[in-house]
């Protein structure tokens, strides 16, 4: 045992198991609930937490949902990796999306990205390995690599480099433990988009180590301007055995609340994440998963006219923040989120308070301006805030508004 080991107690002094315990509540679910316990109370609060859209699922998806509900095939349990009808449709979308040919049993249904993400590094880590994070990374990533028995290591990008890591910077953290790499591109909670050079470049350095990459595209048709979307097995083929790619219905469909990911990867690794998750929680609720089926094998429709407006809110967003003194907010190119750095406000007084970090930021702008915001330690990288922009054009400005008046009273 290492010296920085703590002795584990008995196992009848233990309540919560050691492993369990360690995981620390979801810091975006946490802001998310306490904005929408003091709106319910009555109070005017306007959140910038929520990773979701706030668009309502497409008629035609939830009209499919109606009839799944009616149909008593579906009222019974199903193959515990998926439909096979909807593991098809996703192989299908997958090469009509991204242009990587897979096999339907390369795919895994998942109650959402989530489980997707936790399985995946179920089924590949062993205690020890390593898993190279870009930070600032989205919260769940390092949580579900502990639970597996991998260590996280994390890699910084910041504002100056438009928060993208380089193949250097990989390299510098590579030792003889790494094991996978994780690549999300667009990024929660950043909104950066790695270009397809960058990309191939992650991707061909991953292979030339024999390392493995879990990459999240769930953000895949969310891009603004000029940026595109790239798919690392697609343009890094030599990865196809090493590669695990998640994606899910939730952010590109408005169905955050139906819980349908999935995992496409090595058959192999598949078959041992469907083995888990059929201990675990067997099919996916049938009902989510018809839905899933309409919304994978129709248009992206929806989802062009969703762009839309995240992209008109996240000009309105940016060019706000940094009409305020102490803010820096990049312009992200994906997702529907900013990661403006508020350093030159830490330290400062507003209204008798001096917040010394961005979580006091986050809580005083909370108590003040009835405004939530996400604190940058969420994200393993303090001195920063995320704001979500899915949400109302009347509501983002209005919120904005607030932090300008209350951001714009700091004083030295
Ligand atoms: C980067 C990223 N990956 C995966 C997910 C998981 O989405 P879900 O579990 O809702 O499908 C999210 C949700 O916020 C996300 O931001």
């Amino acid at each position: 045992m290492s010296a920085a080991t703590p002795p584990v107690p008995p196992a009848t002094d233990r309540r919560v198991s050691v492993r369990v315990g360690a995981i620390s509540e979801s810091a975006t679910l946490a802001v998310d609930a306490k904005a929408k316990a003091l709106k319910a109370a009555g109070r005017p609060v306007i959140g910038f937490g929520a990773g979701e859209p706030d668009f309502p699922t497409p008629g035609y998806i939830v009209d499919a949902a109606v009839e799944a509900c009616r149909n008593p095939k579906f009222h019974r349990y199903t193959p515990a990796g998926g439909l096979p009808e909807l593991k098809a449709a996703i192989a299908a979308k997958t090469l009509r999306d991204s242009g990587y040919e897979v096999d339907a049993s390369q795919v895994l249904v998942t109650n959402g990205g989530k489980q997707a993400i936790y399985e995946a590094f179920a089924a590949v880590l062993d205690p020890g390995d390593e898993v190279i994070v870009p930070a600032p990374y989205w919260t769940t990533y390092p949580e579900s690599i502990r639970l597996a028995g991998g260590v996280p290591v994390e890699v910084v990008a910041d504002e100056t480099t438009g928060y993208r890591v380089t193949v250097e910077q990989l390299e510098a953290a590579r030792t003889e433990r790494t094991k996978v790499v994780l690549f999300v591109s667009p990024s929660n909670p950043t909104g950066a988009v790695y270009s397809p050079a960058e990309t191939e470049a992650i991707g061909r350095w991953a292979v030339e180590h024999g390392l493995w990459v879990l990459t999240d595209e769930i953000y895949e048709h969310l891009v603004y301007g000029d940026a595109v979307f790239t798919s690392m097995p697609q343009v890094v083929p030599q990865l196809r055995e090493k590669c695990i790619v998640v994606n899910g219905v939730a952010k590109t469909y408005a169905m955050t609340g139906w819980r349908v990911g999935w995992i496409i990867g090595p058959k192999d690794i598949v078959k041992a994440a469907t083995n888990l998750q059929s201990h675990a929680t067997s099919n996916v609720n049938n009902v989510a998963q018809a839905a899933a089926l309409t919304a994978v094998s129709g248009d992206l429709d929806a989802v062009a006219e969703m762009r839309t407006a995240f992209d008109r809110r996240r000009r309105t967003i940016v060019r706000m923040l940094n009409e305020i003194d102490g803010v820096v907010c990049p312009t992200p190119e994906g997702a529907f989120y900013v990661y403006p750095s508020v350093k030159g406000l830490l330290g400062k007084e507003i209204r008798g308070k001096r917040p010394a970090d961005s979580v006091e930021l986050a809580a005083l702008i909370l108590d003040e301006a009835e405004v939530a915001v996400v604190p940058g330690e969420a994200f393993g990288t303090p001195g920063y805030l995320r704001l979500s922009y899915a949400l109302g054009d009347d509501d983002l400005a209005e919120g904005v508004s607030r932090l300008q008046k209350l951001l714009g009273e700091a004083q030295d």
